[in-house]
């Protein structure tokens, strides 16, 4: 056992007996103290979108923090940097967004964005509106408010309860539900009184919480239904946001413009901590316009960090000079194709992918579905013996059933040999663990 001081995320004892200590990367691959590289199948945590070892990135910080590493964003003062990076994301996400509030990652950012919408309810007179509504299997981080938002019941269980007020509903999935589901929306909006209820919270496609794409009406329903019962949309595009589905932001797939879009992750690549919440011009105006009594008392220390929003800014520049937005359609399909191959192993129940998102859900029988819960944790631990690393949603039984899930969603740079060294250490390890007592 190597002595640990960290009470590390999702700590457990037996994971620490010979954890991997990573000392370096380059593109795709990561390198632990041992000299074993790995390919790095899942951009570390969905984030590290560019890549390790980018030397624009040290630089924009070091230049950065050499001129003026940190000064406060409270109201009455800003910075360069961060005005630059607002700007940017207001276009090249929806055309109705307006502005941003800066956040240092994701589970404060969603925790933002229900706050954001309780606000905007009680300035229009409707200070009732405070339930937010979220789906079974989707994944909002893990701090109080977004945990109740989470939909996987295994980050509950040791800390219930949770905060009131929030409601859970099916998502779409068509591999184990027909049709679209949006229907599950409206249902809960009407059951609880749409005078209640202030958002819905959504990831275009679903990540940590199985890679699950919805049918292609799916959105457009949402949107007509929020709309029709005056409950705000937030997009969680903390994994779809910055390329990983083809655009910059996923929603475009579907022509459905959010009210709020929660970010994080790969805006900076990773490199440094940086999210935020980008607001519609309606919502912006609502904040703007308020009287000094009913001022937006939200805020943090870092909030609009310059250093943070400073490699923020190279972070965009390298995805469009690169050309890397577009080119996670290619190299998902090719991700797709391949995996879609290990169809034929009896343990796949289904392959799914999304953009450079992918997900194979592990079942015990084909036919009825049944999940297979632990036989992920057999093909990470194979998976990594073969220099491969990523994640797996992990299954449950139940009332909403999923198979152990593994999720892969290799950083924009991967090349397409490495796609092919993914798809084929990912066969042979789902093989060998199936074979495992
Ligand atoms: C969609 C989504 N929302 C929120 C979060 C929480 O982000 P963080 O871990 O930075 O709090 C994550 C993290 O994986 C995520 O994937």
């Amino acid at each position: 056992m190597v002595e640990t001081r960290i009470i590390h995320p999702l700590h457990n004892r037996a994971d620490l007996e010979a954890p991997v200590v990573f000392v370096e990367g380059k593109g795709a691959i990561l390198l632990d103290s041992e000299g074993r590289e790995y390919i790095d199948g899942l951009s570390s945590l969905w984030n590290v979108n560019l890549g390790h070892g980018r030397r624009e990135l040290a630089d924009a910080a070091a230049d950065q923090m050499r001129r003026l590493a940190y000064a406060s964003a409270y109201s009455g003062y800003t910075n360069e940097p961060a005005e630059r990076l607002a700007k940017r994301l207001i276009e090249i996400s929806y055309p109705n967004m307006s502005a941003v509030y800066f956040t240092t990652g994701g589970a404060e950012t969603n925790e933002t964005a229900f706050k954001v919408a309780r606000y905007y309810w009680r300035r229009q007179g409707q200070p009732t509106k405070t339930k937010i509504i979220s789906r079974i299997h989707g994944y909002h981080g893990l701090t109080l408010a977004a945990m109740s938002a989470t939909g996987i019941p295994t980050f509950h269980t040791m800390f219930q309860p949770l905060v009131p007020g929030f409601v859970h509903i099916v998502p779409s999935y068509p591999y184990r539900y027909p049709g679209s589901m949006a229907e599950a929306l409206e249902e809960a909006i009407v059951r609880e009184g749409p005078e209640t209820v202030a958002a819905f919270i959504a990831e275009p496609v679903i990540g940590a919480g199985g890679v699950i794409p919805p049918t292609p009406d799916y959105f457009p329903k949402i949107r007509t239904i929020c709309d029709k019962y005056n409950v705000l949309f937030i997009a969680d595009e903390i994994i779809t946001g910055f390329g990983r589905t083809g655009r910059w932001f996923a929603l475009g797939h579907w022509g459905v413009e959010p009210d709020l879009v929660s970010f994080a992750k790969g805006v900076t690549s990773a490199y440094l901590p940086l999210g935020g919440v980008i607001v519609s011009s309606q919502i912006h105006g609502v904040i703007h316009e308020a009287p000094p009594t009913e001022r937006f008392m939200h805020a943090a220390t870092y909030s609009g960090h310059p250093t943070c929003c400073a490699v923020g800014l190279k972070t965009l520049e390298i995805y469009e000079n690169e050309n890397l937005i577009f080119r996670a359609a290619p190299l998902g399909k090719r991700l797709l194709d391949g995996l879609q191959q290990l169809r034929d192993l009896p343990v796949v129940g289904d392959v799914r992918g999304f953009g450079l998102m992918c997900g194979i859900e592990l079942v015990e029988d084909q036919s009825t579905k049944k999940p297979a819960i632990g036989l992920g944790a057999k093909v990470l631990a194979e998976a990594k013996k073969r220099g491969l690393l990523t994640r797996v949603r992990v299954g449950q039984g139940g009332e909403h059933p999923i198979g152990d899930t593994l999720c892969v969603a290799p950083p924009l740079v991967v090349t397409e040999e490495q796609i092919d060294h993914i798809v084929r250490r990912l066969g042979e390890s789902i093989a060998v663990a199936a074979r495992q007592p």
